[in-house]
């Protein structure tokens, strides 16, 4: 694949929809470069659960948006996993929109709050994990629709069948 001339794959959708997992599978598959933003996040500020106690959720959103907009400019990258806020912010939307083939990972919200435990490491769902889930996931769900070329139900799939699917519509 040549990651010079081809959108790279941007995966976007809630906490705990596999994004991250389903990005490395992917990147193997296509023999292209990969990169998860909490990641390039946490290179540069620490861990995001400090960040937010630190800095709030504002001062995250902006760094995030930083984060984003510099992986989208990279050439060497053919699959990138957004964290599931970033849709929140027009400029992001637009960006991936326009520089990515957006493939937003549906989840059912039991698997979701299956993977994500007590969800310690997200200070978005501190206090009622369940509860915040689905509040945000609802606030979300828009944003992520109106967001993506393409939507993938997770439900019942293991990573390898999501994979496939996507590369399907790519
Ligand atoms: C967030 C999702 C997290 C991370 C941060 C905020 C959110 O990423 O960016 O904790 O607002 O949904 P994951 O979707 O990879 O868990």
């Amino acid at each position: 694949m040549e990651t010079q001339d081809t959108p790279p794959v941007v995966l976007i959708g809630p906490m705990g929809s596999g994004k991250t997992t389903v990005a490395k599978h992917l990147a193997q598959r296509l023999g292209a470069g990969f990169v998860d933003t909490d990641d390039l996040f946490v290179e540069r500020h620490g861990v995001v659960a400090d960040y937010f106690a630190a800095h709030g959720e504002a001062a995250f959103r902006d760094e995030e948006e930083a984060v984003i907009a510099d992986a989208l400019a990279r050439r060497d990258l053919g699959v990138i996993s957004l964290g599931g806020g970033a849709v929140i912010r027009s400029a992001n939307r637009d960006l991936i929109k326009q520089h990515g083939y957006v493939v937003f990972l549906d989840v059912a919200e039991d698997q979701a709050l299956q993977r994500l435990g007590e969800g310690a490491d997200r200070p978005v769902l501190a206090g009622d994990p369940a509860g915040n889930w689905s509040r945000i996931r609802q606030a979300r769900q828009a944003y992520y629709t109106d967001s993506a070329h393409r939507v993938v139900d997770t439900s019942g799939l293991d990573v390898e069948a999501v994979a496939t699917k996507i590369i399907e519509g790519y």
